[in-house]
Order: structure tokens, then C-alpha cells, then sequence
């Protein structure tokens, strides 16, 4: 088994992935509800939160297992809050010595990229994957285990990012994107409120957007502020703001799968775990003729140890010469 640490934002997780990526472990703990208190993460606390719940996530998934049944240990190295992957990276490093085991740093998005194969499975390559979250936003053209590139990049904000900054718009909790979506399922109108759809017809696999944000916000302040919005209008702009975002991710992802031929297609990170865009991506999965992978489980979309431990496998697995010191393991944010 891999034995893998997540710990590059708002929680701490640890994990028991075995080689044929079946899930023995998977505790995690999130400080979202402090995140909700102060209307977003605040990197110091998260840091230190992951400080204090190390040991215990660490205690509760190691239970009833021992070192012997470790293989080598997996962490997340970056990008993220450097003060939560000091945590995670340290301790990872000093049970890799304790323990006398390889460590092998993975870099936190091929960590989303690897969640689909938790169902078991590899998957087939060369496929395409739309990584999702808060923080990153791309297409990845994945032509081998350990090979892939970006084919879509975020121009500014990512996906995860406008949906937390425009339900905060609506004054709604952090963490905004399932609180946005539990308000647009309330919508009776249905109503597309003139949002911007930016670059979706572009001929690149970029996505931005910082445009349909501002949108929202001048959206906003053009009815009065949103303490002139009924509880029905506000469901109405949360459900144009869903659907708009979804819209744009779907239509960069199918015009990428388009151009390179390519019907291998994954949606992975934490906007995955979006009950509209599971939908819809299921439906055009099928008109596409796709042969489609989403996280069937909502823990899997989001920041979560047990992508890390898939990550791990394959990165053990494939490399050849599986030198994987604790020594040479350290933070890298950049990408
Ligand atoms: O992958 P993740 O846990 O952390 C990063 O690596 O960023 O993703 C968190 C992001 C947040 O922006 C959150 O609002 C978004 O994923 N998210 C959602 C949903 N669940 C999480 N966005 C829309 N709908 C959801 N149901
Ligand atoms: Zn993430």
C-alpha cells in the first residue's frame, strides 16, 4: 500500500490506497467551518489547524495497520498555503525516516488527476482531463502514466474561485460553490440574467473567468445592492451563474476532445463534485459518445488523501529507477 498525506489548503488528510487502488483508509479534516466564519481561508489558521489535527488524522488511519504493510509514503509538495504543506511535508519526512521508506512528493493537481482511477483502474491514455477547483483550471492532455501536458489554461481566476467569490456577491458562506448550487436548485424561473459566457468562443482551451465575476457584481449593484433581491431573485442569479460557468467548462472541454480526436475524457477537482455539471456532462458524455470518468464519490472531487496515494502508485509504478528520498522531498509552489 501507499501511504499518503494531503494537507495543501483548508484540511489535513491521510490515506491507505493498496496497488490496485482500492481505498483502506481516507480520514480527513477540514477547517471549512472557521473558513465559513471568516468568509474565506485565512492561510495562517488553516496552517496551524493542520498542525494541531496532524497526529490524530495520521493515529485514526493507521489504525489496526502497521509500517510492514507500507510500500513507500506519498505527500503533496505543492502548489498550496506553504504553511499547510509544511505540515504535511514534514511529518511525511520524518516517518519516511522512522520508518525506513521512500518518499515520493506529488504534485497536488496530478493528485485530481489521478481520482478517477480510486473506481480501480488506470484508465486508457492518451486521454483528456478538466482539473477543476478552487485554485487550478486547466485541460490536460494525459498521453502516458507519467506523461502530460496543458493544453487549457486559467487566464485568471479559476472556476472554484468565481463561484466562491460570487456567492460571497449573494451573501451566502464559505465554502460559496455548493452553498451557490443548494440556492440555484431553488430557482423557479430559470432565468438566464445576461452573463457573459468570456472566451468561450475563442479558438484556445483557455477558460477565464474574472469577467463573468464582475458581471455578477455589476449585476448586483445595478439592482440596488443585494439587499434588494428577494430570496427568489437571488436563487434566479445563483442558477444564470451555475449554469453560465458550467456552460463555459463543458464547451472548452468538448472543443478540445473535438480537435484532438480524442473521446478518453475525465472531469476531476473540486468543482466536480458540482451536481449541474455532473449532469450535464453525463449527458454529453453520451451524445459525444464519450468514454467518460467523473469521481463517483463527492470526497474524491475535493482536496483528499486518497488521490494522493493513487498519484503515488502510479508514480512508483512507472518510474524506473524509484529512488525516492525523504531528503530530496520539499514545498514547491510554483507549477
Ligand atoms: O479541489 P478543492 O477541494 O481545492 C482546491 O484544490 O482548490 O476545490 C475546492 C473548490 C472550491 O472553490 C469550492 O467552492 C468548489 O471546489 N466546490 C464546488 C462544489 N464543491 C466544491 N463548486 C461548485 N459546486 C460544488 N458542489
Ligand atoms: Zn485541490
Amino acid at each position: 500500500m501507499i501511504f499518503a498525506i494531503e494537507s495543501s489548503c483548508d484540511e489535513v488528510s491521510a490515506s491507505l490506497v493498496g496497488h490496485d487502488f482500492s481505498v483502506q483508509k481516507n480520514i480527513l479534516y477540514s477547517s471549512a467551518d472557521i473558513a465559513s466564519r471568516t468568509g474565506g481561508v485565512v492561510p495562517e489558521q488553516a496552517a496551524r489547524k493542520a498542525e494541531e489535527h496532524i497526529a490524530e488524522v495520521i493515529s485514526v488511519t493507521l489504525e489496526r495497520y502497521n509500517p510492514h504493510d507500507i510500500t513507500a509514503l506519498a505527500v503533496t509538495h505543492g502548489p498550496g498555503l506553504i504553511g499547510s504543506l509544511f505540515t504535511g511535508i514534514e511529518t511525511a519526512k520524518t516517518l519516511a525516516y522512522l520508518w525506513n521508506k521512500p518518499l515520493i512528493p506529488v504534485y497536488h493537481i496530478f493528485g485530481h488527476m489521478c481520482a478517477n482511477m480510486l473506481e480501480r483502474d488506470e484508465g486508457v491514455f492518451p486521454r483528456l482531463v478538466l482539473t477543476v477547483s478552487g485554485g487550478h483550471n486547466d485541460i490536460m492532455l494525459w498521453e502516458s502514466p507519467l506523461q502530460w501536458k496543458k493544453i487549457g489554461n486559467k487566464i485568471d481566476d479559476a472556476a472554484g474561485e468565481c463561484f466562491d467569490k460570487c456567492a460571497r456577491m449573494l451573501g451566502l458562506a464559505y465554502p460559496g460553490g455548493p452553498n451557490l448550487s443548494r440556492l440555484a436548485q431553488t430557482a423557479t424561473h430559470q432565468y438566464y440574467f445576461p452573463l457573459p459566457k468570456p472566451m468561450m468562443h475563442d479558438a484556445s482551451f483557455d477558460m477565464s473567468f474574472s469577467g463573468l465575476k464582475t458581471a455578477v457584481l455589476y449585476t448586483i449593484r445595478d439592482e440596488g445592492g443585494i439587499e434588494n433581491f428577494s430570496q427568489e431573485k437571488k436563487a434566479d442569479l445563483a442558477w444564470g451563474i451555475e449554469q453560465t460557468i458550467t456552460d463555459v467548462l463543458l464547451g472548452k472541454l468538448e472543443k478540445a476532445a473535438k480537435q484532438l480526436g480524442i473521446n478518453e475524457i475525465e472531469i476531476t477537482g473540486g468543482v466536480s463534485a458540482n451536481r449541474v455539471l455532473r449532469e450535464k456532462a453525463e449527458i454529453l458524455a453520451i451524445k459525444k459518445k464519450w468514454n467518460f470518468r467523473i469521481p463517483a464519490k463527492l470526497v474524491y472531487c475535493t482536496d483528499n488523501a486518497a488521490m494522493i496515494g493513487a498519484a503515488g502508485n502510479i508514480l512508483w509504478k512507472y518510474s524506473e529507477d524509484k529512488i525516492f528520498d525523504f531528503k530530496n522531498v520539499a514545498v514547491k509552489i510554483i507549477e
